[in-house]
């Protein structure tokens, strides 16, 4: 199945690439167009401009095989394909909450004066709901035979590949039974595993993609809610999201209370989606999506209360380590990375802050150059007052206490994503915090209904180490 059926890809962003690439590996010939003819070299020479596991292999794979090629030319790209993949980016539009359509309806309005030929024009951008049956009218008056459906990519920064060629679910937003066929013959690899095949229309496919964001961005943050509430009242969130995840119908994905979301997609696509509400006149209905926004960002401002606290009240020349860049594990990616954004903080508290990350370093010097950065775990550590980890890299999760404590200058660490074993850290002296606990310390010990408010400290923890820094 499948055959050699020609795709294009257009815009060789995150989604773009991975899209070709996975494609080219499914056997088909594939043809993936960029503006920018640097990264298109790069990508013909088999090299990747981003980071993703196991992506590099699958493009040089492709390219091996004399499947897959990157050109800067829409002209070329229209006489190749008969199934044109709309990938390119719809970042936040600046100063605003709507997406930024510039890219898509550049393409679109590049590709459709040239195509000559009946073809399936498929868009998989998070894009506001509407915006395909517009593209589907412009489409149709350029080139009578060119059809739109709506395909919207569900894949993962890190797990990318497998989530392209292993999807759960594919949805097909069509307006005809020939759009729908093409669609099965494209996907007909991961159907034949076991994905299911939604159709469905326009909008609701462009809709559910921004609902399935919506409501993973909701039960992060309905946990990082719950973190609060524990904190001021002497809960364990980690405990309590166990016993939450327990329950079949809750299930325990995307109940990681901490720092909170960040990336490319959940924040965006959030707030466009309460923007397109507003403009729909249905605001009320997404109302809550606000709250979803705002508790996230607070726990970001939490984290660096917490470290001024720690650092008894003044952050001014205390030297800080903040391990972590990345907005998550697996990623170079620092897109409303909240690690990057709380080290900002810091560092505009005056703290002297030294980020380090494994894989997300560059990213983090070009996005905030005024940052200190540390080519190793060992030297952002190295004589720090506080440590906080922001980002849980499994060598952040792996670190001991004895490890760590033989580099600071003060054994005071904030786990922002809860990964550490509070036990082991407190008994070998550590002043060890979370986010979701009370104080980050025995709540047991305070009285029931106790509220944490700024500045609570457990100064009297009696384990022998000052719990401040700084002053
Ligand atoms: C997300 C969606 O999962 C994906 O379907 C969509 O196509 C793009 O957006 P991605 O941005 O790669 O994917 O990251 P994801 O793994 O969903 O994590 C998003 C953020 O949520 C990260 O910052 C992560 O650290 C945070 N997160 C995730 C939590 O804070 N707690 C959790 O329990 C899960």
């Amino acid at each position: 199945m499948g055959g050699r059926l020609p795709l294009t890809v257009l815009g060789a962003g995150y989604l773009g690439i991975t899209h070709a690439a996975c494609m080219a590996s499914l056997g088909f010939d594939v043809l993936g167009v960029d503006t920018d003819q640097g990264r298109v070299d790069r990508l013909n020479a088999g090299n990747l401009p981003i980071y993703e596991p196991g992506l590099g292999e699958v493009l040089r794979a492709g390219r091996v095989a004399g499947r897959l090629r990157f050109t800067t030319s829409y002209r070329e790209v229209a006489a190749f394909g008969d199934v044109h993949f709309i990938c390119t980016g719809t970042p936040q539009r600046p100063g605003g909450n709507q997406a930024d359509l510039s890219q898509v309806h550049a393409c679109v309005a590049t590709l459709a004066p040239l195509l000559g030929r009946p073809c399936l024009v498929v868009g998989k951008s998070t894009v506001p709901v509407g915006t395909a049956r517009g593209l589907a009218a412009q489409l149709g008056d350029a080139c009578p035979g060119a059809e739109l459906a709506w395909n919207p990519e569900f894949l993962r920064e890190g797990t990318a590949v497998a989530d392209t060629l292993s999807p759960d679910r594919i949805v097909a937003g069509v307006t005809s039974g020939s759009a729908e066929r093409m669609l099965r013959r494209v996907y007909a690899r991961p159907l034949a595993c076991g994905a299911s095949f939604l159709v469905t229309s326009l909008e609701t496919a462009e809709l559910a993609k921004a609902a399935a964001n919506a409501f993973l961005a909701t039960k992060i943050s309905f946990i990082n809610a719950m973190a609060e509430v524990c904190e001021a009242a002497g809960g364990d969130v980690r405990a309590l999201a166990d016993i939450l995840g327990a329950d079949p119908r809750i299930g325990p994905a995307f109940l990681r209370a901490g720092l909170g979301y960040g990336g490319g997609c959940l924040p965006k696509d959030v707030r466009a989606f309460v923007a397109r509400a507003e403009e729909l006149g249905c605001g009320a209905s997404l109302a809550f999506l606000r709250e979803v926004d705002a508790i996230n960002l607070r726990r970001r401002a939490r984290t660096a209360d917490l470290a001024l606290e720690l650092a008894g009240g003044d952050l001014t020349g205390v030297p800080v380590c903040v391990l972590g860049a990345a907005f998550k594990p697996g990623s170079d990616d620092v897109r409303d990375s909240p690690a990057l954004d709380v080290a900002q903080i810091l560092a505009g508290m005056g703290a002297l802050v030294t980020v380090y990350d494994p894989a997300a370093l560059g990213n983090a010097r070009r996005a905030r150059p005024d940052l200190g950065y540390a080519p190793t775990l060992a030297d952002a550590a190295r004589g720090a007052h506080v440590v906080l980890l922001l980002t849980e890299w499994p060598e952040f999760a792996a670190l001991t206490p004895g490890g760590l404590g033989g580099l600071v200058a003060r054994r005071t660490l904030i786990d922002a994503r809860n990964v550490l074993d509070p036990g082991a850290w407190r008994g070998a002296g550590w002043d060890y915090r979370a986010l979701g606990v009370a104080g980050g310390a025995e709540p047991a010990r305070r009285p029931a209904g106790a509220v944490c408010m700024p500045g609570d400290r457990l100064a009297d923890r009696g384990d022998g180490v000052a719990a401040g820094g700084g002053a």
